[in-house]
């Protein structure tokens, strides 16, 4: 195998003014004002109670939900001339679910595999990078096992290996260490903040645990729909 060169990844610079988004026609104003910037290599951390807009934010910030007002600007480029989400999501972003949703027919490795389909990596590559990524989490033996079958944990794990197989410049992890145990759950923010392939990606991670917050390099209240600039 070729080793592959050094990484030059760099985190991407975010930067969200005013974002909002409501459900159910308006009666459900899930976030009312998102201001946030996130510098190149910087995690953030957003904390706040339950329903207060977290996930619908992290779902704004990863193209997946359209604002409805505001503007949302990666790298200087305004997101809606970034072209398709799809398309950002699979160069750009890494994405760990507050649900995980794997797809419980294939296997951990399969589900890992997923986002590099379209990459320019070979078959024989991206094998092993998913490889790699199962063996750092010490999931190499789970590797066949359906994901239907793996314990909650297990779960998370492979959506975080499923997240970081594709060396993301941005990472946003909606409570990852939610369902594991306090060894799982370090072994995993180690991985999210030092992720396989080198470089430092921006990070904004959702979480109701101080202890997990506090690897953050700031930790941002969120209440009622509104993150404060
Ligand atoms: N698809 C949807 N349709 C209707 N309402 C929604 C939808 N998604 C979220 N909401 C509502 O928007 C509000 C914010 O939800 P969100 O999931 O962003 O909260 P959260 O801060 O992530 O909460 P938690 O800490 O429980 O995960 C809640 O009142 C929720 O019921
Ligand atoms: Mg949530």
């Amino acid at each position: 195998m070729i080793p592959e060169p050094p990484s030059l990844r760099r985190g991407v610079h975010l930067l969200a003014r005013g974002l909002g988004r409501s459900f159910e026609g308006g009666l459900v104003p899930a976030v009312r004002r998102a201001d946030l910037e996130v510098q190149p290599g910087e995690a953030v951390a957003i904390m706040g109670p339950t329903g207060c807009g977290k996930s619908t934010l992290l779902a704004m910030l990863a193209l997946l939900e359209p604002p409805e007002v505001g503007e949302l600007v990666l790298d200087g480029v305004p997101a809606a001339r970034l072209g398709s989400g799809e398309r950002v999501r699979r160069e750009l972003v890494g994405i760990v679910f507050q649900f995980h949703y794997l797809l419980p027919h294939l296997s951990a490795a399969e589900n890992v595999l997923l986002p590099l389909a379209g990459s320019a990596l070979s078959a024989q590559q991206r094998r092993e990078r998913v490889a790699e990524l199962l063996h750092a989490l010490g999931l190499e033996h789970r590797a066949r096992t359906l994901a239907a079958r793996l314990s909650g944990g297990e779960r998370q794990l492979v959506a975080l290996a499923r997240a970081l197989v594709n060396r993301p410049r941005l990472i946003l992890a909606d409570e990852p260490t939610g369902a594991v145990d306090s060894a799982t759950g370090k072994l995993l923010l180690d991985h999210l903040f030092a992720p396989a392939g080198g470089g430092t990606p921006s990070i904004v991670l959702v979480t109701h645990d101080p202890a997990v917050a506090g690897r953050a390099h700031r930790v941002l209240p969120m209440r009622d729909g509104v993150l404060p600039a």
